[in-house]
């Protein structure tokens, strides 16, 4: 038999035969971005078999994040997941799981690391990482994200690592893997500025619990964003105006704290307008995952150096980076998502966060996960480790969604992510409103004046005079009315349509 280093090569479907049906896994990959990407359709595809043969055959899958099409999307085709944590966004994986036939735990990303390490979820049976390279003494050296590939490692019983030949081997000059101990014995973490480095360039693992190699040589598959449209212009230039107004007005007003972005087309397309304002001051960035339009920016020098779990970038963008690490690999650090979304760090370093919502309430509610509140999205990410222990906090979205037919400004969120005591500023096109200070009937008259879309603000101040007062105001009859409405006749306010 072939091997590497040692350890035995097999094929993709030789090793998905190991892998009995009800076995949990924990995936490499945060994002597309160093995702397994032989296994999970090896595994489909034995799905398909056992379930043609009339078998039984699923699996319990955890990851770092979302992953790419070749792998959520493949199993949940092929109905091979039972279970899934503790982040997705897949369309087929989507459908599954809103109509309850895969049980889905959304989760804070800072928090899987440590839940899993506890033994929260039950056992690791199998731990599917890719690495560039991994040695004969137990050292991986992971390629473009880190995600929660360390301690999947760490407690899987059995181990299969894809070496995938795509990346560069030099990925490991921003790795910064380090493992944190179990409460109570957690020192402070020593990250006090945003590139500082507290680990190792490697992962470790136990070389006897290696059950083979998997050889690969792929793309991560990150698709490109569609361009900015107007109105995510509009959001940006809000945002732009307000980071600089209060810079302006800060003592020190070339100092500018650390930023976080989140995930999406909205979040892009702020940071581009951040970053290409030439008036804002060169800055860092400690977020979860680089996007490109943030490359462009560390190559313009506006980003002096970016604290990230993922390299999410197109093969395009991905290979500006291989083909310069000599500048690139000094201005990324790349973390476990514990590190990355450290709640202690971000609080610590005062991270400004930038982060999309589906929908707020006019007290500042946020829903960033679930459709009317029953048909889930993408699922919380690591918005909430960033949200609730920011210097500022920022949620933007469009203030209509669906040519008008929903408004993002609503009476009550019907899911609460992030509520108003962790929401400071909330921006569509039409505006921004600052919350901070403001007693709930002050926040509610900002988001209706500055956020929400015209068409709906006679309705959103109706509703606040037939409401019951109190420290907050709502008409509990009414609070779900618009979403009533949606749901029965296909828009918020049928008259409008
Ligand atoms: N009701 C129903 N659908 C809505 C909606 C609402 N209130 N608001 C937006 N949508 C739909 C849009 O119509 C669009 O659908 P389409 O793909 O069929 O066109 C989709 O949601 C995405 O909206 P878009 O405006 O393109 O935003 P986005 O790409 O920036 O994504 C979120 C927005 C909220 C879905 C995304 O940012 C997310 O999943 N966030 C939560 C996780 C997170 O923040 N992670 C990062 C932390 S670091």
């Amino acid at each position: 038999m072939n091997d590497y280093n040692g350890y035995p090569i097999l094929t993709a479907d030789e090793a998905a035969n190991l892998i009995p049906n009800g076995t949990t896994i924990g995936f490499s990959g945060f994002s597309p971005a160093g995702a397994a990407k032989a296994l999970p359709p090896a595994i489909a595809r034995r799905a398909k078999e056992r379930h043609a043969a009339g078998e039984p055959y699923q699996v319990r899958v955890f990851t770092g994040a979302s992953t790419g099409p070749h792998f959520d999307d493949a199993l949940a085709e092929a109905n091979a997941i039972s279970f899934r944590a503790p982040y997705q966004s897949s369309m087929a994986l989507r459908k599954q799981i809103n109509a309850q036939k895969v049980e889905f735990v959304d989760m804070h990303l800072s928090h899987v690391t440590q839940h899993v390490y506890e033994g929260f979820y039950g056992a690791i049976d199998f731990a599917v990482v890719e690495a560039s390279e991994v040695t004969r003494d137990g050292r991986a050296f992971l390629t473009t994200s880190i995600g929660v590939s360390p301690t999947y490692l760490k407690k899987a019983q059995k181990i299969i690592f894809e070496i995938n030949r795509h990346h560069n081997p030099r990925l490991r000059e921003m790795a910064d893997i380090a493992y944190l101990p179990s409460p109570p014995h957690q020192d402070s973490i020593a990250i006090h500025a945003p590139m500082i480095k507290i680990g190792w360039p490697y992962a470790s693992f136990d070389p006897d619990k290696v059950i083979g190699i998997v050889e690969t040589d792929e793309e991560d598959h990150v698709s490109e964003f569609s361009e900015p449209t107007e109105t995510h212009m509009a959001i940006a230039r809000h945002v732009v105006d307000f980071v600089l107004a209060e810079l302006k007005a800060s003592p020190s007003p070339n100092a500018l704290l650390p930023f976080q972005s989140g995930v999406g087309n909205v979040a892009n397309a702020v940071m581009s307008g951040l970053g290409n304002s030439p008036d804002l001051p060169p800055f860092y960035m400690y977020s979860e995952v680089l996007q490109d339009a943030l490359i462009d920016l560390i190559e313009s020098g506006k980003i002096l150096g970016a604290s990230t779990c993922s390299l999410t970038l197109t093969e395009r963008t991905l290979q500006r980076i291989y083909q310069n690490m000599d500048f690139f690999a000094p201005r990324i650090v790349l973390r476990p998502q514990e590190l990355s979304n450290n709640p202690g760090i971000v609080r610590r370093l005062g991270v400004i966060t930038m982060n999309t919502a589906l929908e707020f309430d006019i007290y500042g509610n946020v829903n960033s996960t679930h459709v009317c509140g029953t048909r889930m999205m993408n699922g919380i990410g690591g918005s909430g480790d960033f949200t609730r222990n920011a210097y500022v906090s920022f949620f933007t979205c469009p203030s209509t969604a669906k040519g008008g037919k929903i408004s993002a400004v609503v009476p009550m969120a019907t899911h609460i992510d992030h509520s108003e005591h962790s929401v400071q500023i909330v921006a569509t096109e039409q505006g921004l409103a600052d919350l901070r200070g403001l007693g709930p009937m002050q926040r509610a008259e900002a988001i209706i004046n500055n956020c929400a879309h015209p068409d709906y603000r006679p309705y959103l101040r109706e509703y606040l005079k037939s409401s019951e007062k109190g420290h907050i105001r709502h008409n509990l009859k009414r609070a779900f009315e618009l979403h009533c409405n949606l749901l029965e006749h296909g828009a918020m306010l049928p008259e409008l349509v």
